[in-house]
């Protein structure tokens, strides 16, 4: 390491660890380990988070229910499962900056987009298309283009899907502004990634959302790789509805319950859902009427009663954040992402300008990301990211054609797991 700056020596990032920036919740979680029983550095918590060692518990305890109190658990117990979805959103308000009435936690995430798109997507007239990035992740897609065939329109015509600049990676803010002016009459909704899954943006989410008022339309937001990552004040930034999942960044374990807020201004409205019988008050839910009594709340988006195997080791997982706070967690994201990009600029080999650098397409500006830094490599990423496990116990993901995703989680991601991944990364691109 002779003749590279202090911090890209391994003793830095040590020392910072022990000495200076202590992980944030670290011991709460379970790693898994290479073959000689070191941690691994993982760097895939955007994709699935780690698992919290509280989460075996938590299922128990709604096992030991179920078997102990059987059809009584729905309102006995520890945590009645009646109320379990309440308990969720509110250890989830501070997290996406809501109000626990305008959330409601059920199904998985591309069901709550097909959901939501029933009540925010009404086109009419002239006003029938829906704007999002060009990139989205194909669930987004997929659900927004089915849905416009459902509602007897054309994919091909009525979705606007925006690209950055050429020689650009990302949306700029005053361009997705521009499109919505411009074409403002013809826009029904507009539905982006709050953060990009793929370059890793955080789009700006009360401008964006302001002009879409201003022209009209409903806005709504996929916080699938934003909740958890980066603080969040949907409920001031007036966003009509959002839909996010708990298995990212929220750590609640694979297809854990997904999340939907709908802004209490549209509680009490005329705005149309599709309904079932947890949408209806539960005073008077078990009078089985044919026609509905509604919750005015969020809780009014919820079809069926609450899944709940599903939900417990969420309760579990959020509630971490309610221990740690939004604010903490992003100082030390910002920390140590800094600290990855100094270090891949300091330590990569190649050329400055040459094809063989690596590039970070993730916009640097502290406002325009959150933990994940998506950096184009100039080889094939899967084949990397593979050798970066086997060789060095570093666990990122790729994506086509020439992306790898490293994201250091602040919740218990450390300096040195961000020390391994830079070196394995440029130690795999020298040999
Ligand atoms: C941005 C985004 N949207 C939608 C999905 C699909 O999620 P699910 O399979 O939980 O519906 C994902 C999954 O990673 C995602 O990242």
């Amino acid at each position: 390491m002779s003749g590279q700056p202090e911090f890209a020596s391994e003793e830095y990032a040590l020392h910072r660890d022990r000495e200076l920036d202590h992980p944030l919740a670290r011991n709460q979680y379970l790693f898994p380990t290479d073959a000689n029983g070191k941690p691994i550095s993982y760097m895939a918590g955007n994709s699935l988070g780690l698992q919290p060692k509280s989460t075996k518990a938590a299922m128990d305890q709604e096992l030991d229910s179920w078997a102990t109190l059987a059809v009584r658990g729905h309102s006995h117990g520890e945590n009645p499962w009646m109320v379990f979805p309440s308990l969720l959103a509110q250890e989830s308000a501070a997290i996406i900056g809501a109000e626990p009435d305008e959330i409601v936690m059920m199904n998985s995430l591309t069901v709550n987009i097909h959901l939501m798109l029933a009540s925010f997507y009404q086109p009419r007239d002239r006003r029938r298309k829906i704007i999002m990035e060009d990139y989205a992740f194909s669930s987004d897609s997929y659900a927004i283009r089915s849905h416009i065939s459902f509602r007897g329109g054309n994919p091909d015509e009525d979705v606007i899907r925006l690209k950055p600049r050429e020689g650009e990676d990302s949306l700029r803010t005053e361009d997705v502004v521009a499109v919505l002016r411009e074409r403002g009459d013809e826009i029904a909704t507009t539905l982006f990634g709050a953060v990009n899954y793929y370059t890793g943006e955080f789009m700006d989410i009360p401008a964006i959302t302001a002009v879409t008022h201003d022209v009209g339309a409903y806005a709504g937001w996929d916080l699938a790789h934003a909740a958890g990552n980066i603080p969040l004040h949907l409920h001031d930034w007036n966003v009509d509805f959002a839909i996010w999942c708990s298995y990212k960044y929220l750590n609640a374990g694979p297809g854990s319950v997904a999340g939907a807020f709908i802004h209490e201004k549209h509680h009490a409205g005329t705005i149309p859902r599709l309904e079932g019988w947890w949408s209806n008050k539960p005073e008077t839910r078990f009078l089985m009427n044919p026609i509905i009594d509604p919750i005015e709340t969020a809780d009014a988006w919820s079809v069926s009663h609450p899944p709940l195997f599903i939900m417990a080791p969420a309760l579990s997982a959020l509630h971490v954040f309610t221990e740690v706070g939004m604010p903490a967690l992003r100082a030390r994201s910002l920390q140590l992402t800094s600290y990855m990009r100094e270090l891949i600029s300091v330590l990569d080999p190649a050329e400055p300008g040459t094809e063989k650098r690596v590039h970070v397409i993730t916009p640097s500006d502290s406002d325009r990301h959150g933990a994940q830094l998506s950096i184009r490599v100039p080889i094939e990423p899967f084949a990397l990211i593979e050798r970066m496990y086997v060789n060095h116990g570093v666990l990122g993901d790729a994506r086509n054609p020439d992306i790898i995703r490293l994201a250091p989680v602040p919740m218990y991601n450390t300096f040195h797991d961000v020390w391994r991944a830079v070196t394995a990364l440029f130690a795999e691109l020298k040999s």
